[in-house]
């Protein structure tokens, strides 16, 4: 057993080496015959993870489930964010032991993911979960098959986590959601320390991809119909710096652009790294997509130190000033934390003026929820859970005016979408995403799934927008 150790994860190691051959396909396939379940919590490096534990899975002969109840493996692949995340993967797990003390005695039931990372977790399960079967971390995911069948094999609690980050593993498969959009890894971990952040502790320093790796697999997606690819990373502004003295997000920007794919997108976006060369790249390329998620998380000055951000609020608008006005129909959203320890009304209101200033297209908004071992839950709270609740609300109604403000600004308009999928809301619809990321309902036949296609804009929502498929 190897479990997570908080101390350790806090040190950088940097010794991290990609390799290419040490994923091997297991040839056992102990998979055939069987079916899994994936559930992912949190965002979207967790999204393309699971599209790897997938792949992993699938190369052992298991095939998709449906439900629950008729598979032979669970697999939750978790978020540490916030409290909140933990509490509904403790909630689901109650659900997943009904199962097995019922209906389903021989089902495997798994953790993955950030949690997997956090020593509380782990000692917790080992405690109170003894139903859970195995555990694997974040930096050796790699390493799942092998833990699976070790468990099957031996029939104990499996609990294999390190603390450090592993080497980058380029070959593992991947069996991907979308045939249109594509997520493509480029940098793992994060060196930033924000103090309210448990992500440089779960996910380990930050390692960036080679750059050739990344456009070989930006080139063979093109080859394969995709469309779109979504550079990822907690901070893809930080991308290179570990590896590369003189080529950076920028340069990356420029090749993956030069490959011809039709649209380019990345996530997160770190304003302290982003440079100006970066900003206008993204506005001389017309495949980089124009949408730039860039977390802002405090406008007070005092409490963005406190948060160890790294920039002022002055520096922020500097930098979304820039992006407004050199990229072409643009769209910016944030994520913001109320309620952060020390949080004053007049430190929120410093907040709700560069909200005011910026008007987001659209906002991810928070309270503040103390994590395991970060320099933030050690501050004392000084925000009232009620406080906290109010401000967000106070919040989230300024952010509401704004973004749906934005999305009028586009009726009538004739825009490109990526057809994506039917529509969620009306099957006889489609749906898809503009350029700078908004979320259509689409009048169109299921034939325009997969097409980069011209639709007028009909009627605007807060957090989508209706339009007609036009030739
Ligand atoms: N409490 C509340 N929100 C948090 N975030 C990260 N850590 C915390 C925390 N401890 C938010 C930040 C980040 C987003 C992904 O989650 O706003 O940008
Ligand atoms: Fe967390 Fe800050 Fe790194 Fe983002 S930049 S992952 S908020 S530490």
């Amino acid at each position: 057993m190897k479990k997570p150790n908080m101390n350790e994860a806090r040190k950088r190691h940097n010794n991290s080496e990609v390799k290419y051959t040490s994923y091997s396909v297991n040839t056992t396939k102990f998979g055939k015959g069987k079916k899994y379940y994936v559930r992912t919590y949190g965002c979207q490096m967790n999204e393309h993870d699971s599209e790897k534990i997938v792949g992993m899975l699938e190369s052992v002969g298991y095939k998709k489930s449906e439900d629950i109840e008729s598979s032979d493996i669970v697999i939750l692949n978790t978020c540490a964010i916030r409290e909140n995340a933990h509490d509904k993967v403790f909630g689901f797990l109650g659900v997943l032991k009904h199962i097995k003390d019922t209906t389903n005695p021989n089902l495997l039931v798994g953790i993955c993911g950030c949690m997997a990372q956090e020593e509380v977790v782990v000692n917790e399960i080992l405690k109170k979960y003894r139903y859970v079967d195995f555990v694997c971390g974040t930096h050796n995911l790699d390493n799942l098959l092998n833990i699976i069948e070790s468990k099957i094999q031996t029939n104990n609690q499996t609990i294999e986590v390190l603390s450090y980050e592993g080497d980058i593993v380029e070959n593992i498969p991947v069996v991907r959601e979308s045939k249109y959009s594509a997520w493509v890894d480029i940098i793992y971990g994060c060196d930033k320390f924000c103090t309210y952040c448990i992500v440089p502790y779960t996910r380990g320093s930050q390692r960036s991809r080679k750059k050739e790796d990344i456009i070989d697999e930006v080139k063979k997606l093109k080859e394969s119909g995709y469309k779109e690819i979504t550079l990822l990373g907690q901070n893809v502004n930080a991308y290179g710096k570990d590896i590369y003295d003189d080529y950076n997000l920028a340069n990356l920007l420029k090749d993956v652009s030069a490959t011809g794919i039709d649209r380019v997108r990345f996530v997160t976006s770190h304003p302290w790294d982003f440079t100006e060369e970066m900003v206008d790249v993204i506005a001389e390329n017309d495949n980089i997509m124009p949408y730039i998620h860039l977390p802002l998380q405090s406008g007070s000055n005092r409490i963005l130190k406190l948060m160890n951000r790294r920039y002022t609020k002055e520096d922020y608008l500097k930098l979304y000033d820039s992006i407004r006005s050199k990229v072409k129909n643009s769209s910016i959203t944030t994520d913001i934390i109320v309620g952060f320890p020390g949080e004053s009304e007049e430190d929120f209101e410093e907040t709700l003026d560069v909200v005011n200033k910026c008007k987001f297209d659209g906002a991810f908004t928070f309270a503040f929820s103390p994590r395991e071992n970060t320099p933030a839950a050690l501050m004392k709270e000084t925000v009232s859970e009620e406080v906290k609740m109010d401000r967000l609300h106070r919040l989230n109604e300024v952010v509401n005016k704004y973004s749906n403000e934005a999305n009028k600004k586009m009726n009538n308009k004739i825009v490109k979408c990526l057809v994506t999928s039917l529509s969620d809301k009306d099957k006889n619809k489609v749906c898809g995403y503009t350029e700078n990321m908004k979320l259509v309902n689409i009048e169109g036949d299921k034939s325009l799934i997969g097409k980069i296609v011209n639709v007028k804009i009909t009627d605007t929502k807060s957090f989508s927008l209706d339009g007609i498929y036009v030739k």
